[in-house]
Parts: C-alpha cells; structure tokens; sequence
C-alpha cells in the first residue's frame, strides 16, 4: 500500500448515474489483486468532502487503474468534476481481495453482482479467463439503465444473465433469486459477489443451504480506510472485524 499522486487520463459519463475514470498510477496498477479497493481524495485543500472515498479496483493496465462509480453525494460528484490532467491522490491497494488459490478445483466461477458491486468482479473475470476458468455472470439493478459494462463482460466470453427489478431486461425480480433457480444446472462451481449487504447475506444463507463455497465482498461505510477509525466493523460468526483490513472479501460460511 503507498500514497501516489494520480493522473486523470480518461473520466466518462457511461449513464445518468454512472462514470469510469482512468488513472495513471503504475505503483497502484501493478500491484492490485482482484476485489482490492483504493481510497482517493476527490477534493483537495478544502474541507469538504474531507474524507477519503474508497472504490474498488476495476480493471488496470501497466501503469493505469480504472474505477467504476455511481453517483450518489458530494465525493462522487466531485470526483465526475475531474478533467483529464488533473491530479488526484491515490492511497492503496487495500483489502485482502478474492482468494484464488483454494479454488484450483473448480470448473465454473459464478459471479454476482448487484447494482455497482459488478465494480470489483471485472479484474475478478479477467483473471480467471486467464487460468480458464468458465465464467458466468449474475447480473442486477433496478432497470435496464443501470445494467452497466455488460458488453465488457461478453467481450471476455463470461456467460452474461441480467436482472432487472421492473423487469426491463432479463429475469423479472431479485438477480439472487435468478442464480437460485439455476443453481440445479450448475456442477462444480464457486461464488464471487459483490453488492448491497442484504444480498451478500442472501448469498451466505444460500451457500449454506445448498453447500457451494462463496466470497463475498462488503461495501461497509468507511472513513479512515486503514483500520483506525472503526467505524467500518461488521459482525462475523468469529465476532467483530474490520472491513477495510480484514475484507473487504470474507467467506460466506463466516458471515451471520
Ligand atoms: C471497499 C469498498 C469498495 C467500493 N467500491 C465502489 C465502486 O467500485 N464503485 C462505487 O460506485 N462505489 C463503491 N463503493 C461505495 C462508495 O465508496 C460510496 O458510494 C461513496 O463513498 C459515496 O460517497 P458520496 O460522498 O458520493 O455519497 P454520500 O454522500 O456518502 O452518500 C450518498 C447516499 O448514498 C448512500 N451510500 C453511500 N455509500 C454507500 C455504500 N457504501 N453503500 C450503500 N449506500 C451508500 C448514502 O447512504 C447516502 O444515501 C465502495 C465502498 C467500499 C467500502
Ligand atoms: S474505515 Fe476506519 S477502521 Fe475501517
């Protein structure tokens, strides 16, 4: 983990509520794993947003990284105010991201995302292409134009199933619900999701229930990042751990 001074390449309006930005930053490229997040500094010498805003790593190349946010206050807003040229701090990577290593086994990756959880499952996808691993894609949101980066996804040759609340695309309704009911086609297969709580916790019940293994990872509220303010804590079987230092990616049979 460093403190680097970033470059704005690229900040584009992908859709009312969502942008992707890339940033020169070779420390930070080369050394983000999949489901590591950064924390960036959207303004500087002003007092508001004094915080730090943590992002996940989206995809990177050598020297660059890529973010993928959606709109809601006062740090994303600034941060779609960049311009190309413009500096920004960048403190990272953090966060334990996805594992790997246990999962030489499996034949298929199942990733669900929810809403702009799908942010941190791109690198996730892209890596596991490379070991050929078969990768099918759960995607959710409200509508279909918050189904975001899909084209990304099939470009990699991930198998892409959407969702959609008012049923404007795809399976009408909960995309967790969309992955149950389709868990009886599936052999020798492992989670990855990212997204609101609530569907994390639908996943770990699930995994539970039916025995497959699942990582999820958490978007807890955080203001320090770096374990001092612990104000991101979350409740494991184990007790209380820190998201931004012991996640932001636990396994489900952890999770209450
Ligand atoms: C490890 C980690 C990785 C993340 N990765 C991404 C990412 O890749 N892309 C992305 O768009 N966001 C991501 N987030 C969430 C992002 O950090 C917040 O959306 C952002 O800090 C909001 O800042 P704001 O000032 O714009 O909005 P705020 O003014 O802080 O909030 C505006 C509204 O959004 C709601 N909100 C804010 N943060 C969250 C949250 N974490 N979960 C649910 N509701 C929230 C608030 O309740 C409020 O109603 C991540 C969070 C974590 C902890
Ligand atoms: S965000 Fe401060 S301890 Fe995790």
């Amino acid at each position: 983990m460093k403190l680097v001074e970033g470059v704005v390449q690229k900040n584009t309006r992908l859709s009312d509520s969502y942008c992707l930005m890339d940033i020169h930053a070779p420390y930070t490229a080369q050394h983000a794993d999949a489901g590591q997040f950064i924390l960036l500094q959207t303004a500087r010498y002003t007092s508001h947003p004094l915080l730090k805003m943590p992002l996940a790593v989206y995809g990177k190349t050598d020297d660059s990284i890529t973010v993928l946010y959606r709109l809601r206050g006062k740090k994303t807003f600034c941060l779609s105010e960049k311009r190309p040229g413009g500096s920004i701090e960048v403190l990272g990577p953090l966060g334990n991201g996805f594992k790997l290593n246990g999962d030489s086994m499996i034949s298929t990756a199942v990733l669900i995302a929810g809403g702009c959880g799908i942010a941190s499952l791109y690198l996730l996808a892209q890596t596991l292409k490379s070991l050929h691993v078969k990768v099918i894609l759960f995607t959710g949101a409200k509508t279909r134009d918050e189904l975001i980066e899909i084209e990304c996804f099939q470009s990699l040759n991930c198998i892409v199933n959407t969702a959609t609340e008012d049923g404007s695309a795809g399976f009408k309704g909960n995309v967790v619900e969309f992955f149950a009911k389709e868990i009886p086609s599936l052999e020798n297969f492992a989670v990855y999701a990212s997204g609101p709580e609530s569907m994390l916790k639908h996943i770990a019940r699930l995994a539970k229930e039916k025995s497959f293994q699942a990582q999820l990872s958490f978007e807890a509220y955080m203001a320090c990042g770096i374990g001092v303010c612990r104000g991101c804590a979350i409740t494991l079987l184990s007790g209380y751990k820190l998201c931004c230092q012991k996640g932001p990616v636990f396994k489900a049979n952890e999770v209450v």
